[in-house]
């Protein structure tokens, strides 16, 4: 047992319209309350931000955004800053996803300018890392992961710490929309990986108090196995938190 709150956040990537983000919202809002104990997170698109800050209302939903740019504001067409995000209701923000890396050349030395950038708002990072399948095949998962880390999270390492609200999610590249996923052994060996390299890089307290999610093809009937393993505090979810009843029972992952 650990004190850490497990989190299951659902990453809509560039799906829903400003309804069905809003009604997305409310279906979820109304299943889960009175449930304690879970952390729950939506990340839609920037446009239907605000839409789902209204719908949330007063229910125990946390938004955060699925991406921002480093810069507080300027000359960056196509760029939303930390501030911005602020406004529009969010407290976290997902950073350096693998769509982020892969489809748009971002690399950890951009995702730790971002995380700088974020937490200067006071928004909470979700920083996400993970191995492609070559690199797994190659035997190469421990490297590429902590070359993310060391990376991604430069700036953290040069101020000797790291803040222990701090998010990461584990998310294998050959895992994500693939139907895939990496068995629980699989997860709870690279995420135990990762919270030996956040003890040794900083120290056991944050190591202890930090959150790894896992992220690739959680599903309502993998969700309760893959969090029972020691490492892993929860679950970022793709294509199954675009349904309020798939994404609820992995939720209420404990029930089923
Ligand atoms: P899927 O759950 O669709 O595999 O997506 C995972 C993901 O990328 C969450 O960020």
């Amino acid at each position: 047992m650990n004190d850490r709150t497990v989190m299951i956040a659902g990453n809509w990537k560039m799906n829903l319209n400003l309804d069905e983000s809003a009604n997305l919202v409310k279906a979820i809002a109304e299943e889960i309350q009175g449930l304690d104990g879970v952390d729950v997170l939506v990340a839609p698109p920037f446009t239907s931000l605000p839409a789902a800050k209204q719908a949330i209302g007063d229910a125990r939903i946390l938004l955060a955004a699925q991406n921002m740019y480093w810069e507080p504001d300027g000359a960056y067409t196509g760029e939303i800053s930390g501030q911005m995000l602020v406004e529009a209701g969010c407290s976290h923000v997902i950073l350096g996803h693998s769509e982020r890396r892969s489809l748009f050349g971002e690399s950890s030395e951009m995702v730790d300018l971002k995380v700088k950038a974020a937490m200067l708002m006071g928004l909470i990072p979700i920083i996400c890392i993970g191995e492609t399948l070559e690199a797994r095949e190659a035997g190469r998962t421990f490297e590429v992961v902590k070359e993310q880390l060391e990376g991604s999270l430069k700036n953290f390492i040069d101020e000797h710490s790291m803040p222990p609200s701090t998010i990461l999610a584990y998310e294998p590249v050959w895992a994500i929309g693939t139907g895939k996923t990496a068995t629980p052994e699989q997860a709870q060996e690279v995420h135990h990986f990762i919270r030996q390299w956040i003890e040794e890089r900083f120290d056991k307290d944050t190591a202890d108090l930090v959150r790894i999610l896992y992220g690739g093809s959680v599903k309502p009937d993998n969700a309760k196995d893959l969090m029972s393993r020691q490492d892993i505090d929860g679950a970022l979810v793709g294509g199954a938190s675009l349904k309020a009843d798939l994404f609820v029972p992995i939720i209420k992952y404990q029930e089923s």
